[in-house]
């Protein structure tokens, strides 16, 4: 067996990096394999204006490895304070990528998110003009919405209103988990694509929920059903240009992860190419596993795709990954796909 695909070094259009000695335990495990990444800016304070995000990828650049090209494309915290000057002079002078809209209340670190959209659309519109993209986490609040149906619940009651409001605007609906998510996407013509996640690819709520609760599987969006699952897969494998990745690679320590009430976040920054390397053989889509990692998002974003490549090979032997990783922070899981892994990169 010695199958090899060489593609484009593959970038990582949503990634979680967090900052000191975690940002300097995690980021090895990206910049080995990737070119660039948009950097999540939910810290603790958020990263809301240029000055911060600066200052973040100062931080961002003295924690690689020396031998490794990185480059971290930074992402604004959306507020409801959010200054339109700021952001798109901070795009025009090349420090900032995007904006990032969490729901108050969504996730990690969202509480200084928006409520009312109404109180944004100055901020997007400024966006639009500009030509920067809107990085979306697509899930409602409403704690009368069931969390399994609150990415459907966001397309019907935001996301298609926001995009009938400001219809020039980039948008990327971030980790889409549902057919809904997919069929919307495929139902807009321009300026909307959505980034898939590797670790949706792989699992459904089973590995939650079925034989015992499971918090290494826990993110947000939470993983649905099985035809969800194979939704996202055909649309990752299906090269069209509005799917690429974006790992939302998050790391919590095993401590915040394993107790009551446990954090929301799947690391897979260490094995994330061997997988998506594995789905895409299983999908015979080999020769679309470039597209989704690597032209797919530039492409998207306007900007070049990378010009160096990896190479991944299928191994005789499984191929192990470290059950964990050992961070200042502590120890952080790394995802286990639960098969063996084949595909190493060279
Ligand atoms: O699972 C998640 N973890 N989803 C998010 O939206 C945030 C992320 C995090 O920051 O841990
Ligand atoms: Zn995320």
């Amino acid at each position: 067996m010695n199958q090899s695909i060489t593609i484009r070094k593959p970038d990582d259009w949503h990634l979680h990096l967090r900052d000191g000695a975690m940002l300097e335990g995690v980021l090895p495990h990206t910049s080995r394999h990737f070119h660039r990444a948009i950097i999540m800016p939910n810290l603790v304070p958020p990263v809301v204006t240029t000055a911060q995000a600066t200052a973040y990828r100062e931080r961002i650049l003295a924690a690689k490895p020396k031998a490794d090209f990185f480059d971290p494309l930074m992402s604004l915290y959306l507020t409801e304070e959010t200054d339109p000057a700021d952001v798109t002079a901070g795009f025009r002078s090349g420090l900032v990528t995007a904006v990032k809209l969490y729901p108050a209340g969504a996730t990690t670190n969202s509480a200084s998110g928006v409520k009312d959209v109404e109180k944004v659309i100055p901020v997007l519109e400024a966006m639009a003009e500009a030509g920067m993209v809107l990085c979306v986490h697509g899930e409602v609040t409403d704690p009368a919405v069931d969390i399994f149906d609150r990415e459907a619940v966001f397309i019907d009651r935001v996301l298609a209103p926001l995009r009938e409001r400001v219809p020039s605007l980039k948008i990327v609906m971030e980790h889409v988990t549902t057919k809904q998510g997919v069929d919307y996407v495929r139902s807009q013509e321009q300026n909307l694509a959505a980034t898939l996640t590797t670790h949706h690819l792989i699992i459904n709520r089973n590995a939650i929920l079925a034989g015992g609760i499971k918090p290494h599987y826990y993110c947000l969006p939470v993983a649905k059903r099985e035809e969800h699952r194979l939704a996202l897969r055909e649309a990752a494998c299906s090269g069209d240009s509005r799917f690429f990745l974006g790992t939302d690679s998050a790391p919590h320590t095993d401590p915040n992860k394993e107790c009551a009430c446990g954090c929301a976040g799947i690391f897979t920054a260490p094995n994330t190419m061997s997988l998506l390397a594995h789905v895409f053989e299983q999908e015979n889509a080999l020769d679309r596993l470039e597209a989704f990692a690597s032209l797919n998002g530039p492409a998207f974003y306007g900007l070049e795709p990378n010009s160096d490549t990896i190479t991944l090979a299928k191994q005789a032997e499984p191929v192990s990954f470290p059950a964990k990783i050992h961070t200042g922070d502590g120890d952080v899981t790394v995802f286990d796909p639960m098969f063996p892994v084949h595909w190493a990169v060279q």
